[in-house]
């Protein structure tokens, strides 16, 4: 049986910044942001908004009344958590009328969460051929103002329904995970930011990727040329580019500019949001699918998921006929073209501005589902 990914989706909040102009705020060259880091915007989330909210815009437009009366598993995947205890996926559940006979829950493990899911959903679907399982990412990314981290912040969600026979990517059985306790970036609970160490950060995340290709290719017996794509995390773009460089340099120069052409067609949504740490790798498969001008029913993806801590996993899928029938590549255009822009004035304000639940307090942000109340450290969310 062909179990996969039948639909996605992402969403992000309506504000951003401008890379240049975060730059010149922060006296560093331009240059350094655009092409270093490889960022030209970066999504920005006001204290209206946050997991949830971005999850259940994610989700909503996607699913139709037998997605709703099918799906009996909620996997949230996110370092973001609302809550110490209560999973958000359950608020979600609600939120999503789903059906009540479903298990709702959250999974963490950095940036590698969300593929978790995703394995899980996939085994799940296998065993109960008639489930469907929604697979959420979702994240708010923050440094801190000032921050080294800074310029690789972001926030969203990507939703993802996992069912037989998908009509985008069927998901293959090869998948290889590679664990190893590092702190190369972590956030100690009552934490607000994480603390990272950037340049560990980016050559365990290299190495990892090494590893598990080579391991991979050692177990599947599979070579570069079986794969027209990766797909990487990337928590900003020029960070899957330097793993996939490393495994190019003994490559012809047709083999580099083939993947290096479809690396550049999966950065090209990451590039204007920035980080949604364990949505970023299938917000990078979405803009793969909806910018590559040669990929084609049949071919086969390879997925890099990497989460600080660490646990990184290959794995791999293939698309599906027709395929290209099912995107919604105008709707992600318009979400992205809408956004507004703020000044970096506004960006610190609105950055500092954080929800204080101890406090009750009535918003209007017009935005769907976001945060309209909080009482007794409740969360109350807008829903129409
Ligand atoms: N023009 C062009 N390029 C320039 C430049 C200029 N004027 N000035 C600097 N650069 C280049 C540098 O040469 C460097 O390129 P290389 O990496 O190819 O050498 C790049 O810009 C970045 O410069 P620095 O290394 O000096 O940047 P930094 O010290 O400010 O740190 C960072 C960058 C480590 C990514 C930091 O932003 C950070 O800590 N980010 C958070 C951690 C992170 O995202 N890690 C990624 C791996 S971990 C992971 O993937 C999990 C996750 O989501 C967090």
């Amino acid at each position: 049986m062909n179990v996969g990914i039948d639909k996605i989706n992402f969403y992000v909040p309506p504000y951003y910044v401008n890379m240049v102009e975060l730059a010149q705020a922060r006296a560093v060259d331009p240059n350094k942001f655009l092409i270093g880091i490889g960022q030209s915007e970066m999504a920005v989330s006001p204290k209206t908004q946050d997991i949830v909210t971005f999850a259940t815009n994610a989700a909503k437009e996607m699913l139709t009344k037998e997605d709703l009366a099918s799906i009996d598993m909620i996997i949230v995947g996110t370092e973001s958590s609302i809550d110490e205890s209560k999973a958000s996926a359950v608020v979600l559940h609600r939120l999503l009328g789903i059906q009540p006979f479903a298990r709702s829950f959250e999974i963490k493990e950095a940036c590698y969460g969300a593929t978790a899911g995703v394995q899980m959903a996939k085994n799940h679907v296998a065993l109960n051929p008639n489930s469907k399982v929604l697979v959420i990412a979702s994240d708010v990314a923050r440094y801190g103002l000032k921050s080294g981290g800074e310029p690789t912040q972001g926030a969203g969600a990507v939703a993802i329904l996992i069912s037989q026979n998908p009509r985008l990517l069927v998901l293959e059985e090869e998948n290889l995970s590679f664990t190893q306790d590092i702190y190369d970036f972590w956030r100690p609970i009552g934490y607000d930011y994480p603390l990272v160490d950037g340049p560990l950060s980016n050559e365990t995340y290299v190495q990892a990727f090494q590893k598990v290709w080579q391991e991979y290719q050692k177990r599947y017996e599979r070579t570069l040329k079986d794969f027209s794509a990766f797909s990487f995390h990337i928590p900003y773009t020029k960070m899957g580019k330097k793993a996939l460089l490393s495994i190019l340099e003994t490559e012809t120069s047709e083999e580099q500019t083939r993947l290096l052409e479809q690396y550049e067609a999966s950065i090209c949504y990451s590039r204007r949001v920035g980080n949604l740490y364990t949505g970023s790798l299938y917000l990078g498969f979405i803009s793969l699918l909806e910018n590559s001008k040669t990929l084609k029913e049949g071919d086969r993806i390879g997925f890099f998921s990497y989460g600080s801590g660490s646990v990184a996993e290959l794995f791999s899928g293939k698309l599906v006929k027709n395929y290209h029938e099912h995107l919604n590549t105008q709707d992600h255009q318009k979400l992205l073209n809408q956004r507004q822009a703020l000044s970096i004035r506004e960006y610190e304000q609105m950055f500092e501005d954080s929800l204080d639940i101890h406090q009750s307090a009535t918003f209007a942000d017009p935005t769907p589902y976001s945060i309209i109340k909080i009482e007794n450290t409740i969360r109350e969310y807008r829903e129409s």
